[in-house]
């Protein structure tokens, strides 16, 4: 499809959908086979967040080859190897090669490939990748939600009381984000909480109806990317937790629920600390 009007007037965005597909698909088998060879584990910021090889190389993977047969395009990318994005003109791919590297070491599952190609700011195909569950999640902007090539249902109405919500235990811990003890009172009001260490997965989720709600502190622009168009192609609302449009330049607190959801915990149960 080339759309009309304006920046995506040249941009075939078929042809770029079944490029992305290939290159996912691809970058999972790499991801399984590295399970056969020795991973290097290294830390980031913190003792606990970790980083290995195998992320590095995916990454490397996707951005050779989206450089050289898209050379107009921009990336960001989690492990730095794309560019340094400050604006969300142009296309724009959003990558995490490995959204759980936790999981990816400790487990070696519940994690995701993550992409999402935005144009001008506009969210117009995302992938998530469950790499050894083999679901793969995808959208086109207008054309609806996908697992496994099977449309993804509209999310019917949800009620607070039966639900399920994603959410880290941290964040109902005493922390610096936001008022544990509200946070508390949402856990005992909803029916139970799930948490899966990839904010890509517990979207993907959101999409499919597995999960009501997915609540973060602290997600960067690629570990939502994708999955903001999935989701928002069958009805969940995603934003920050003041509900202003989530962030795609840089680190905020998250929210994306059944529509039915979306307010009423961010009106009765977000208490956001001032943090400045
Ligand atoms: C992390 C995962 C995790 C979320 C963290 C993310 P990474 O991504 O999505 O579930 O709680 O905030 O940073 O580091 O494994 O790509
Ligand atoms: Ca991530
Ligand atoms: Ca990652």
């Amino acid at each position: 499809m080339v759309l009309k009007g304006g920046h995506a007037l040249s941009v075939d965005w078929s042809r770029i959908d079944r490029y992305a597909k290939s290159l996912i698909k691809e970058a999972g088998h790499r991801i399984r086979i590295s399970f056969y060879q020795h991973i290097d584990i290294e830390t980031k910021a913190d003792a606990n967040d970790l980083v290995t090889n195998i992320d590095r190389e995916i990454e490397q993977f996707f951005i050779s080859h989206i450089k050289r047969d898209f050379p107009g395009h921009s990336i960001l990318g989690e492990e730095g190897f794309g560019d340094e994005v400050n604006s969300l003109k142009g296309v724009v791919w959003m990558l995490d090669p490995i959204d759980g590297t936790m999981n990816f070491i400790h487990q070696k599952r519940n994690f995701a490939i993550s992409l999402g190609i935005y144009s001008d700011g506009i969210g117009m195909l995302g992938y998530i990748y469950d790499v050894m569950r083999d679901e793969f999640y995808n959208a086109f902007r207008g054309e609806g939600a996908y697992l496994n090539d099977e449309r993804i249902p509209a999310l019917r109405k949800a009620n607070l009381e039966e639900a399920v919500i994603g959410v880290n235990a941290s964040w109902v811990a005493p922390n610096r984000y936001v008022d544990h003890e509200k946070m508390a009172e949402l856990i005992h009001t909803c029916r139970g909480t799930r948490s899966f260490g990839s904010a890509a997965i517990e979207i993907a989720y959101v999409a499919t109806g597995r999960v009501d709600a997915y609540i973060s502190m602290r997600l960067a622009p690629w570990d939502i990317a994708g999955g903001m168009i999935i989701a928002s192609e069958v009805g969940a609302v995603a934003s920050n937790l003041e509900g202003k449009p989530a962030n795609l330049l840089g680190q905020d607190t998250f929210i994306i629920a059944n529509p039915a959801l979306h307010g009423r915990i961010l009106h009765d149960f977000i208490r956001l600390k001032d943090r400045t």
